[in-house]
């Protein structure tokens, strides 16, 4: 045996933290935090264990909670108490998000970030206003143009109500620069823009999908979010957002799309951000629970693999269990 080859050198107890390269930090990490304003009390997320939807009077408890653990960052998801054919409790001013988030803000410390969607607030479950042939013509749901504006809207009344970032996950071309223009034109220059640049048409959003009540009455969204088969699109779709002005580029899922993010780490040089997804979340603890995989340790290997793919931020139900290990 040659002597000069033994990397098993530097797997002692003692040598292996000095060579480590990629270490989680709860300051990585962002929690989703689902707000219902049909909610009186809190209601378990059957698909998501250990999530649970939370009254409007109780998001500030509920950040609290995650503040605990060393994680600073939420990203604050809302159930409105109607919805409509355009989704206008999105970007009401006494909105379920925008309440929320008027109280956090004033009662923590957390930094909040707001999703920018209309599924959970349009009566069909699309992310936007749908063309008159949607029920027919699948390839033709999401009128693109006129759901800008009403993004804008949304994204506007999250900064009114004190958002700290903003994170557009619609898929709508153009998302990104019409949020900007309409944040830099009612004087909220300094808030960020997150964006959801590469978002898959992926199965993995089922568990969520329950848990904020935004699944499509009809059809599905593969003319508005990207075909899991392309990564070279997924270059260009980030591209897009870049010159738009995003300040932060998410892929999304994370897990099946590590590709993704590396290629996103290698192209820019903005921060990257990975959704790990709610079927993500799921399948580790469905495993778990039938005592095939040891929980703590598939969680924290997930998230340490999304970090060690180039994402600087990861978007996780983990956050709270994983932050509280470290
Ligand atoms: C809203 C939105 C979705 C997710 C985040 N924002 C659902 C979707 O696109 O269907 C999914 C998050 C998850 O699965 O954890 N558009």
């Amino acid at each position: 045996m040659d002597m000069t080859r033994r990397p098993r050198r530097l797997r002692t107890d003692g040598v292996r933290p000095l060579v480590r390269e990629t270490e989680l930090s709860a300051s990585d990490l962002i929690a989703p935090v689902f707000v219902d304003a049909t909610a009186d009390e809190r209601v378990p997320i059957e698909t998501m264990p250990g999530h649970e939807r939370v009254p409007v009077g109780d998001a500030v408890s509920r950040v609290e909670e995650v503040l605990e653990t060393g994680v600073e960052a939420v990203m604050v998801f809302g159930i409105p108490e109607s919805k409509d054919e355009r989704g206008s409790r999105a970007w009401a001013e006494d909105g379920v998000v925008q309440r929320a988030v008027r109280d956090v803000t004033a009662e923590t410390d957390a930094y909040v970030i707001t999703d920018v969607c209309l599924c959970e607030y349009t009566s069909h479950g699309h992310c936007g206003v749908l063309e008159e042939t949607a029920e027919t013509d699948p390839d033709l749901t999401v009128r693109n143009d006129e759901t800008l504006e009403l993004l804008s809207k949304t994204a506007v009344s999250h900064a009114r109500a004190g958002a700290d970032m903003v994170a557009p996950s619609s898929m709508t071309d153009g998302m990104v620069g019409a949020i900007r223009e309409a944040l830099d034109d009612e004087g909220h220059s300094e808030i960020p823009v997150m964006s959801y640049a590469a978002k898959f048409e992926s199965a993995f959003y089922g568990p969520f999908r329950d848990a904020a009540d935004g699944a499509p009455a009809f059809g599905d969204r593969r003319h508005y979010q990207m075909d899991p088969a392309n990564a070279r699109e997924a270059r260009r779709e980030v591209a897009l957002d870049v010159e738009e002005g995003a300040d932060v580029l998410m892929v999304k899922p994370a897990l099946p799309y590590l590709d993704v993010v590396r290629q996103v780490r290698e192209d820019y040089d903005h921060p990257v951000a990975a959704y790990n997804v709610s079927g993500e979340y799921a399948m580790l603890h469905a495993a778990a629970e039938k005592g095939w995989l040891n929980l703590e340790e598939v969680a924290a290997e997930s998230l340490l693999s999304i970090k060690r793919a180039g994402a600087d931020l990861i978007l996780t139900y983990f956050a709270e269990d994983v932050a509280d290990r470290l």
